[in-house]
């Protein structure tokens, strides 16, 4: 495509006054429509050990919906807690938790330091800085975290206190870890005296867009093997399985630590939702019936992330961008080799596409290379994202001519 051409097209974009939105890693309504059946499970409020759901109390959880919170983190469900509607809330308590601990022992660092993968999640990012948490960004490579370079950095930098990690169908790459990294990751904390803690975000742990589905090593059994076991939070939810504003967020926990959270929790709360807890359990009664749900999802997201790559092969045959194509999870990592990602963001937006701000997937918003967009296919319409995903095509294509 010649200059003209591109121009062209571009100005035809902005003169159709679009208004479509590519930014919102969120389920759409045909998705959420899959669980609507939980809103009519109202009728028991008996959790299996008795306890009446509508009551105070529990804040571990009911026993069933840990069962649920078992299979989704890959831990033992007395390790599991159950909490409200979501995992990132849990993330930010258990963090907060964990500083103030290590502040009461003498044992926090100024400033505390966490190694953040990139690109990763922006919300990890958000929730570090307001914590006050400084973040040392290190690149996810193709094969997965530069474990290299992250055991380096763990013996040298003594404020280092811990990693996040998105190790399945990771956001916004999908890229899964492999054995060995995890088998790495579990040994981490033995290379400093420092207390370390690995935040094991697994939000995507059943999230499959393909028959051959990834699998990933149990972090929970290798920490108990290397004696690492309280240096790890894992962490899930329902929010991409059943409702995203009213699922179930889980925690997995040592047996030391959850009693230690526990108390912690026991300060600011008396016990989260169990009435919503039971729902979830009853409606995702088995793996099974968990496995044959995700299917559901799948059937609708696919053609979704279909579309995506149609537009987007043409551009890296083109050289102008790499992408990846997960196995799994919500989003498609795009890295631009010519063209200004704000630039990108720049001139979609004036032709009335929203994109996801660039740089967002980097600590305190700063990409580096200026190079990185990530693009969230499952919220629109599949003829609205084909449209959307025109745009984003023209834009690249005219942001790379300068
Ligand atoms: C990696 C990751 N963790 C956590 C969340 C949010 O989880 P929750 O809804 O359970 O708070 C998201 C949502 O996009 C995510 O991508």
């Amino acid at each position: 495509m010649n200059q003209e051409t591109i121009e062209a097209q571009y100005q035809g974009f902005v003169n159709q006054q679009l208004n479509l939105d590519l930014t919102r890693g969120k389920p759409c309504t045909e998705q959420l429509d899959l669980s609507n059946d939980l809103l009519s499970l109202d009728s028991m409020h008996l959790a299996q050990d008795g306890t009446d759901v509508r009551n105070y109390g529990g804040l571990k959880g009911i026993p069933e919906a840990r069962a649920l919170g078992s299979w989704l983190l890959d831990a033992p469900a007395e390790n599991v807690i159950a909490g409200g509607n979501s995992s990132l809330n849990l993330m930010y308590l258990v963090l907060s938790w964990r500083m103030k601990q290590l502040q009461a022992e003498g044992a926090g660092h100024d400033p505390f330091t966490f190694i953040c993968l990139v690109p990763g999640y922006d919300r990890h990012f958000t929730l570090c800085e307001h914590l006050g948490v400084k973040m040392i960004a290190v690149p996810l490579l193709d094969s997965g975290p530069d474990m290299a370079a992250i055991e380096n950095l763990v013996r040298e930098d003594a404020s280092i206190c811990g990693i996040w990690c998105v190790p399945k169908y990771s956001n916004p790459t999908g890229h899964t870890y492999s054995d060995d990294v995890v088998q790495r990751i579990a040994a981490l904390p033995k290379l400093t005296p420092t207390p370390f803690l690995v935040m094991w975000d697994n939000a995507y742990a059943v999230h499959h867009l393909e028959d051959q589905e990834d699998r990933l090593a149990n972090l929970f059994t290798l920490s108990a093997n290397e004696g690492t076991q309280d240096d790890i939070a894992i962490f899930g939810s329902t929010s991409k399985i059943t409702f995203a504003g009213a699922g179930v967020g889980f925690c997995a926990l040592s047996d030391a630590n959850l009693t230690r959270f526990e108390r912690f929790m026991g300060e600011q709360m008396i016990g989260f939702d169990k009435v919503n807890q039971l729902k979830h359990a009853q409606f995702l009664s088995s793996p099974e019936k968990l496995a044959s749900h995700m299917r559901a999802h799948r059937r609708i997201l696919e053609p979704k992330f279909a579309e995506v790559y149609a537009a987007l092969a043409p551009l890296a045959a083109a050289g102008l961008v790499e992408f990846t194509a997960p196995k799994g999870g919500y989003f498609v990592s795009v890295d631009l080799k010519r063209a200004s990602a704000q630039a990108v963001v720049r001139l979609a937006a004036e032709a009335g596409v929203k994109l996801t701000p660039a740089g967002a997937t980097f600590p305190y918003g700063q990409d580096p290379h200026d190079a990185n967009l990530r693009i969230a296919p499952s919220f629109p319409k599949t003829e609205v994202l084909r449209q959307a995903m025109e745009v984003f095509a023209c834009c690249v294509r005219l942001a790379s001519l300068n």
